[in-house]
């Protein structure tokens, strides 16, 4: 059974409808903000490696030019730049390099520098040396980011070559962006997330009062709906109580027992109102059951109750016809078996007996005997459930029996002097729960 039976169905749509919303739309910013600040991220790593290519290219440029104009072999231009740079310490406005080597395929060895300045040299010294020298194409530049003591890191290497464009060394770097770039582009990327989460957010917002207003509409188309079905109920069980000299009377009150016993018992909502529509469509068969034998004051024959027992026949054809009404196939099928199996028209015995039809059997004999009829006069509730009690385990099921029993007073003195439109009232404020629980399923 929901747990939001007593709240409104509007309210209990829109909250449901704010709670989703509101889930989803975290779950999307959130994923969207990952997103863009991952894409900043790598566009972050893209730059900085821009930036030590920039580094490496002077390197290398200084290097080349020491070739031709001291006419050095690479290594001893190479040699030289490190030393300029040793002494210079240049520093690029957006990093620096800290490690710098050279070497030469097949030659131990290397010349190298290291920014001693830089207070993670020698994390920067350790990684460098902790792995084998980058393999790089002939004559192509390669390069990485890396993260050396929690700090992001560029890696490259950069063939050099002599006039002839031969490959004779390469050059090594580790470039470490100044921490203001870093920073800088942590803002920009949390920049961007951020907007990412403003803009999915306030999407969201606009949305919220167009889906609002179109299930507040379905709301009210559903809830049209089931007063339509509720209606049908009602009048099918008006057209057999006017065709059996009843009233409506009946049919109210043995619902809103069956109801009562049936929420005592723990039923479901689905069972609730497959035992609302059995207990208003029992006897729906009874209109096609001749006057002579349904009006018939006496006692019926033989042959005329089994006439007459063809009454739960005729109740499932009828509700057969509509798919909203086959749930109350067990009851209209069921309410005249007994637990001992002496019932029909299936000889059903025990649990074989659908629980809903067990349930409304007790409900609608305890209201027969304690109800006025043209042919005979109330018992008393005292000894209508006495004989209940005494069809315990034989006509009724025990534990039905047991558990409206603890009931029936309140029960009896709570309906059974109302009529008409008061038990109407009782019946559809007690029942629309559970068909409101139907409802709910819109969201
Ligand atoms: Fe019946």
């Amino acid at each position: 059974m929901s747990s939001s039976r007593h709240i409104p169905l509007v309210t209990y749509v829109r909250r449901t409808l704010v709670a989703r919303l509101a889930f989803m739309a975290a779950a999307i910013a959130l994923g969207m903000a990952a997103l863009a600040y991952m894409a900043e991220e790598r566009m972050m790593a893209r730059e900085v490696v821009v930036e030590a290519q920039i580094g490496i290219e002077e390197l290398t440029d200084r290097t080349r030019e020491l070739m031709v104009m001291d006419n050095l072999q690479p290594r001893a231009a190479f040699r030289k730049t490190l030393a300029e740079l040793s002494a210079a310490r240049p520093k690029r406005r957006n990093g620096k390099v800290v490690f710098a080597g050279f070497s030469m395929p097949g030659i131990e060895g290397a010349e190298e520098y290291l920014d001693r300045s830089f207070v993670l040299h020698q994390a920067v010294w350790d990684y460098v040396h902790s792995r084998s020298t980058p393999h790089a194409e002939a004559g192509e530049a390669w390069s990485r980011t890396t993260v050396i003591a929690d700090l992001l890191c560029v890696h490259a290497v950069l063939p050099l070559g002599d006039s002839a464009r031969n490959e004779t060394g390469r050059a090594e770097i580790v470039f470490v962006p100044s921490p203001e770039i870093l920073a800088a582009m942590n803002r920009k990327s949390l920049l961007t997330a951020g907007i990412v989460v403003l803009i999915t957010l306030a999407t969201t917002g606009l949305l919220y009062p167009v889906v609002l207003r179109l299930t507040d509409r379905l709301v009210a188309f559903s809830r049209n709906m089931q007063a339509a079905n509720f209606e049908t109920l009602s009048l099918l069980g008006c057209v057999v109580a006017k065709r059996d000299s009843d009233t409506d009377d009946h049919n109210y009150r043995v619902t809103l027992y069956a109801l009562h016993t049936g929420a005592a018992m723990g039923l479901d909502a689905d069972q609730m109102r497959a035992l609302t529509k059995g207990a208003f469509l029992h006897d729906v068969g009874k209109i096609a059951i001749r006057d002579d034998i349904l009006l018939k004051p006496g006692r019926l024959t033989r042959e005329e109750f089994e006439i007459m027992k063809t009454h739960v026949r005729h109740g499932l054809d009828v509700i057969d016809r509509s798919t909203w009404l086959r749930d109350a196939r067990d009851v209209v099928g069921g309410h005249h078996e007994k637990f001992d199996g002496e019932g029909y028209p299936g000889r059903l015995e025990g649990a074989d007996i659908p629980l809903t039809a067990r349930v409304f059997a007790v409900a609608d004999v305890f209201d027969a005997l304690t109800s006025r009829r043209p042919y005979k006069a109330p018992l008393s509730r005292a000894e209508a459930l006495g004989i209940l009690i005494r069809g315990r385990g034989r006509h009724f099921d025990p534990e039905v029996v047991d558990v409206f029993a603890s009931m029936a007073k309140d029960l009896h003195e709570r309906y059974a002097h109302k009529t008409g439109s008061d038990l109407k009232a009782e019946l559809i404020d007690m029942s629309w729960r559970y068909f409101q629980a139907d409802a709910e399923t819109l969201v």
